[in-house]
């Protein structure tokens, strides 16, 4: 089975968010379980300067559209998987974030960049291809790489079937009627059947309307999104096309997410041996100015601070929840808005709570080894990686009852399987008796064990994961 895994971000060289992340593992665990999958992402600096010697391959022509003549370059992840990387140094010689310009906006040619991606990708599926490995499979993920499932679909001749995943449905690529010229997708694109969403051109329609299948990333998310309340204005075409449409829970990197071997940590630890966990909540509050307390819990977040995330319930609840008492850690960045309500908290609880704004790997980590407890109080979550890693580095999470969140944490009431704590109404008063709940938990040292070594002994790799793709490759 030849699988074309195409993505806009590949962690750990460009990554946003947990999309980079399942590039950069997802690959690797499908090639352990058989499945040849190579990957396609865009040639970013990031990505050139670790693979200088990224030969060049081919060059797709007549793409159609405004399309330039871009460059395939291989190379080779240390994880043994193939990288096809999408070289046009005028779309993709950007530093920074993939999406976003100096000011925080949309790069205006966003439609030509990954309308590029998606194109290649189709290209590579289909009898134009000038490669010898032609894909039996593209998977496409999110709405970057949504219309290559469109592509497909109006590219005569033989062609690969194509599987999209949706990560988020709240991102859905909408540009204006011109884009579809530019694309050049052909005028009957243009219908409501096709990749017209209210007088809109949308690159994730593409992916849900053309895919030959459908997944998100938990099943609690895949049922949700039918519901008008919760499908973004695709409930209809979801519940329309619901038989071709799964849920597969994301696993993690555990070897880049392993508290036994992490060298973000001041120190090591594990589910037998728990004492280093006290030691990087003493230096992490030394680090960032909090007082060294280890008699109250450290609560922490890492996390985009968007409205998804409901770190704005955080905020309300913030003032009481550090009188329970606890100490609160916050890396994230996002909205202006949340950024300057989030640092003038800081700026007030000075010594109890530290916030900072910023994207920080090694943070990251070591936040999710030194709290106590994770906070994640999204309003929707696909999957959810952070909880993921806070289970396995032993900090049990308060989550909302919703999508990757659901499927993952139980909540304490289940004294033998319970691993964090679980609230539903998405209220800062519902999110405020969790955190009571849980700080409660903490001074119960028996209890608690349990509740982290629940947690710490799930099996979060991306194994599972893996064998259902492969399943689902195998029925395509
Ligand atoms: P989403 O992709 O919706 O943002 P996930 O929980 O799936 O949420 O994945 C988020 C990923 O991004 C995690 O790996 C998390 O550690 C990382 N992350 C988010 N914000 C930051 C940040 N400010 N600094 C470092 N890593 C971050
Ligand atoms: C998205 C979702 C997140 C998910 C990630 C990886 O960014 O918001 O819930 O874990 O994709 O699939």
């Amino acid at each position: 089975m030849k699988v074309l895994f195409v993505i806009s971000e590949l962690a750990p060289w460009v990554k946003t968010g947990g999309l980079g992340e399942v590039g950069g593992a997802l690959p690797a665990a499908l090639r352990a379980h058989g499945v040849d999958a190579r990957v396609l992402v865009p040639a970013y600096p990031a990505l050139l300067e670790h693979f200088p010697g990224a030969e060049e391959i081919a060059q797709p022509r007549g793409l159609g559209g405004l399309f330039p003549i871009p460059t395939l370059r291989q190379a080779l992840s240390p994880d043994g998987t193939p990288l096809l990387l999408l070289d046009y140094p005028h779309y993709f010689h950007r530093p920074g974030n993939p999406y976003l310009g100096p000011e925080g906006r949309d790069w205006l040619d966003n439609h030509l960049r990954f309308g590029l991606l998606s194109r290649v990708a189709a290209w590579l599926g289909s009898e134009a291809s000038t490669l010898d490995w032609r894909p039996d499979i593209v998977h496409c993920n999110d709405w970057q790489t949504g219309l290559a499932a469109s592509y497909l679909h109006y590219l005569p001749g033989q062609r690969a079937k194509s599987l999209f995943t949706l990560h988020n449905l709240a991102f859905q690529g909408l540009f204006d009627h011109a884009s579809l010229f530019e694309l050049g997708l052909p005028d009957e694109a243009w219908h409501i059947d096709g990749v017209e969403y209210y007088g809109y051109l949308s690159f994730l329609k593409g992916g849900l309307q053309h895919a030959d299948a459908i997944n998100t990333v938990s099943p609690s998310y895949a049922r949700e999104i039918q519901t008008e309340a919760e499908g973004m204005g695709m409930a209809g075409l979801l519940r329309h096309r619901g038989e071709r449409l799964c849920g597969i829970l994301n696993g993690i990197d555990t070897r880049i997410w392993n508290p036994a071997t992490d060298h973000h940590l001041y120190r090591s630890y594990s589910a037998h041996r728990l004492d280093g966990k006290a030691t990087n909540k003493a230096e992490l509050q030394t680090q960032l100015g909090l007082k060294q307390r280890g008699d109250i819990p450290l609560l922490g977040v890492v996390s985009r601070l968007t409205e998804q995330k409901g770190l704005d319930l955080l905020l309300e609840a913030a003032p009481q929840a550090l009188e329970l008492p606890a100490q609160l850690v916050v890396l994230g960045s996002g909205t202006p808005e949340l950024q300057q309500a989030w640092t003038a908290l800081a700026r007030k609880h000075r010594g109890q709570c530290a916030v900072t704004i910023g994207f920080d790997e090694a943070l990251a980590h070591r936040i999710e080894a030194a709290a106590d407890i994770f906070v994640m109080p999204s309003r929707f979550e696909p999957c959810g990686l952070n909880q993921l890693y806070s289970l396995r580095y032993g900090t049990p999470p308060v989550v909302r009852a919703t999508g990757g969140l659901a499927d993952t944490v139980i909540d304490a009431a289940d004294a033998t399987h319970g691993n964090g704590f679980v609230f539903v109404p998405a209220t800062a008063d519902a999110l405020l008796q969790a955190l009571h709940r849980a700080t409660t938990a903490w001074r119960h040292p028996k209890r608690w064990r349990q509740l982290q070594k629940n947690g710490m002994e799930r099996d979060s790799s991306w194994e599972e994961a893996a064998r259902q793709y492969a399943d689902l490759y195998q029925r395509l």
